[in-house]
This record gives C-alpha cells, sequence and structure tokens, in this order.
C-alpha cells in the first residue's frame, strides 16, 4: 500500500486535495473523483510509455488517451485543439473528466482543454516532473504560449485532484530536477525563510533524490503555493508574489525561443534580476546566488540585448495602465508586488543581458 500525505487547497465549492507520496499511480482509486464514466488521459510521447501503463490500471476501460509531442514549443493553441478534437472523437459529454499526466506543459495545455470543451469540464492533474508537482499543477492557471509572450492565452480552471507519485522523479533528467528546484527555491525566497535554511542544508540530498527530502521539498512547497492561491485564486494581489524572477524570466524564454532554456532555468536567472532590484543587499542577493549555483541553476541572464528584453517584458500579464510590476523582497522570504521600483536600477539590469 503506497505511503502517502494529504493537504486541501481551500476554495470553498472548488477545494480539492493534493495527495503526495511514493507508488501512488498504480494504486490510488482516481475513479472516485470522476463525474462520469467519460475520460480522456493528455500526455505525450515521453512520459505516456513510461506511466500510462500502471495509471491506465485505475481508469475506466476505453478511456481515451491523446499523446502530445514534448517539449514547450508544443505548447500551443494547435495542441489545445487536438486535446479538444479527442474530446469530440470520444463522445465526451459534460461529466466527462481529462486526465492530465506529465509536466507542466501537458498540465497546462490539458487544463485549458478542460476548461473550454463545453465551456468547463472536471480535470485531474497527475504531475511528473518536480517542477509540475510543486507548482504548475496546483493552483488553476491553465493556457498556451503565444509567439508574442509566455503563457499569454489560458484560463483559471481548479483541478479536482492533484496526484504527485513522487517515484515518478526516479526517470527524471538531472536538468530538469534542477529547474523544479528553482521554484521550490522561490517559495523559501518569497514566503519561508525558514524553509530557505533547510534547502540549504538539504540541497544536496534533493539533487541526490532522496526520497524523504524530495517529500518534504514538494509538500512545504505545496502547502505555500495552496495558501496563497486560497487567499487569492484569481491574481487579484497577493497571489503574484509566486512570479517572483518570472517577469525576467518569461521575457528571457521568450526571447530566446521557448525550449531554449528551461523555465526553471530563466526562473532561476530572473530571480537574482529581481533580488537585484530589491535593493536590499549584497547579503541577501549573495545568499540566493549560492543557493542556486549549489542547484546548479543559472545565476547570470542569456546575452540577448538588453532592448529585447525590455520588449518582451512589456508583454508581462503583471502590467497595468500600461506600467511595469515587479515582485520584489523586502528581505528573504517576504515578497511584494509594487509598480514602485528604480527605473535606472532596472536599466543597469537589463545592460547585463547586452554581452
Ligand atoms: P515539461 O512539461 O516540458 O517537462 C519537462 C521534460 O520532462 C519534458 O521533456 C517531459 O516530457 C519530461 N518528463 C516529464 N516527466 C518525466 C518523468 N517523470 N521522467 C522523464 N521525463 C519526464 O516542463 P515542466 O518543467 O514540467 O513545466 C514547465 C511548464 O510549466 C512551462 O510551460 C511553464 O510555463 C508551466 N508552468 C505553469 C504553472 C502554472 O501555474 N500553471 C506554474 C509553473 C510553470
Ligand atoms: N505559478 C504562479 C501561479 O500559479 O500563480
Amino acid at each position: 500500500m503506497a505511503i502517502s500525505s494529504t493537504l486541501n487547497v481551500d476554495l470553498g465549492e472548488r477545494s480539492y486535495p493534493i495527495v503526495i507520496g511514493s507508488g501512488l499511480l498504480g494504486d490510488f482509486a482516481l475513479g472516485d473523483y470522476f463525474n462520469g464514466p467519460d475520460c480522456l488521459v493528455v500526455t505525450n510521447e515521453t512520459v505516456g510509455p513510461l506511466y500510462l501503463p500502471a495509471l491506465q490500471k485505475k481508469l475506466p476501460p476505453g478511456s481515451a488517451v491523446v499523446s502530445l509531442a514534448d517539449g514547450e514549443e508544443h505548447k500551443t493553441l494547435g495542441n489545445v485543439e487536438r486535446v479538444l478534437d479527442g474530446l469530440v472523437a470520444s463522445h465526451a459529454n459534460r461529466d466527462a473528466t481529462v486526465v492530465a499526466l506529465g509536466g507542466g506543459v501537458v498540465g497546462d495545455i490539458a487544463g485549458f482543454a478542460a476548461a473550454c470543451y463545453m465551456r468547463g469540464i472536471a480535470f485531474i492533474q497527475v504531475p511528473t516532473t518536480l517542477l509540475a508537482q510543486v507548482d504548475a499543477s496546483v493552483g488553476g492557471k491553465t493556457g498556451v504560449n503565444h509567439k508574442k509572450g509566455k503563457n499569454l492565452i489560458g484560463a483559471f480552471h481548479q483541478p479536482k485532484l492533484v496526484l504527485i507519485d513522487t517515484d515518478t522523479l526516479s526517470t527524471l533528467p538531472d536538468r530538469q530536477l534542477k529547474a523544479g528546484l528553482a521554484e521550490v527555491i522561490k517559495y523559501g525566497a518569497i514566503a519561508d525563510l525558514e524553509f530557505l535554511g533547510w534547502l540549504e542544508t538539504n540541497i544536496g540530498e534533493l539533487l541526490d533524490k532522496n526520497p524523504d527530502a524530495l517529500v518534504y521539498a514538494i509538500l512545504r512547497s505545496c502547502e505555500l503555493k495552496a495558501g496563497v492561491v486560497a487567499d487569492d485564486e484569481r491574481e487579484a494581489g497577493r497571489r503574484a508574489i509566486l512570479n517572483f524572477g518570472h517577469t525576467f524570466g518569461h521575457a528571457i524564454e521568450n526571447s530566446l525561443g521557448y525550449g531554449e532554456w528551461l523555465h526553471g532555468e530563466a526562473v532561476a536567472a530572473g530571480m537574482l534580476m529581481a533580488l537585484e532590484l530589491s535593493n536590499i543587499g549584497e547579503d541577501a542577493s549573495g545568499r540566493l546566488r549560492n543557493l542556486l549555483e549549489a542547484a546548479g541553476l543559472p545565476v547570470c541572464p542569456p546575452a540577448i540585448g538588453a532592448e529585447k528584453m525590455r520588449a518582451a517584458m512589456e508583454m508581462d500579464k503583471k502590467v497595468q495602465a500600461k506600467q511595469s510590476r515587479f515582485v520584489l523582497l523586502r528581505s528573504l522570504g517576504d515578497a511584494y508586488l509594487t509598480s514602485d521600483y528604480d527605473a535606472e536600477l532596472l536599466n543597469s539590469i537589463l545592460r547585463k543581458c547586452d554581452s
């Protein structure tokens, strides 16, 4: 029997559990969360062969499957349409359930298709990357990229269940594990100094995929995210702190071409740029830089050019009344959203992208 922990995302009638543990994929009674018999699994060509057979044992016989090409560059409206075509082809009704099996790309596409089909059907997240387990699968942000901007097209649509089988991380490439650690470190930086200290002590264990360390990091990250989402589901305010480093990070991803740097890599460099803009001293910057470096993540932006970065940042979703807003830190563990930042300092930070 699988060993697991459960926590709840508290959103009234849209509340749902996050179940975290080892051996859940072939063991958990997923069907209890279905509204009806119709089910469509969305996965990709890498994850499907690894984990679909175990998951299928817990799904209704005859469940449909859509397998997508792998990669951030495939997070497109075209692939949302493929999932919708799959639902239509299988005559799925309003009580159908979409199951997303994969990383954040699969989860974002599948969730958005579920939000659109018949104006919204149920979906379940079965995230298989560290990044998706600690971030993308929780909180109901779904969507795809536009060539001019990251995640520009999407909807808020909460899953009915997030099922995290930590055994899936055994096959995750090291580069992807490190990219997930960027989002884990983000939680410490924005909201939990004690967790940041724990990460500094345990970063080696996490890189070695120590199961206990991974479960604790996932659990604490999901707790922190669930708390923020429960306070501000649709990002009217506080939820924006989850985007620490993302204004710079999304601009890096978009400017380089989707898939060139991984999302977590771009967020790592972006967090240090945002921390520099926070202007709270070298001690804090040095501490975060050391941790990101220890996690094997990039600590400098790529040489994209300041003007290209600035243009990409104009498409950031936090821009309001044409004014950029940034998530900055008052101190490590304490983030806030503001449009009051030092424009000269921003210029000098962006100039680092010139070389
Ligand atoms: P990803 O989905 O591209 O997965 C990374 C790679 O790992 C892919 O090649 C995938 O096929 C492979 N993979 C997945 N699970 C595996 C496993 N267990 N074993 C071996 N290989 C495996 O990338 P990601 O880092 O999971 O997610 C990044 C995406 O998530 C971005 O598009 C980002 O914008 C999005 N995101 C969304 C939210 C949200 O709130 N919705 C939050 C953060 C990130
Ligand atoms: N990943 C940011 C959010 O979910 O709000």
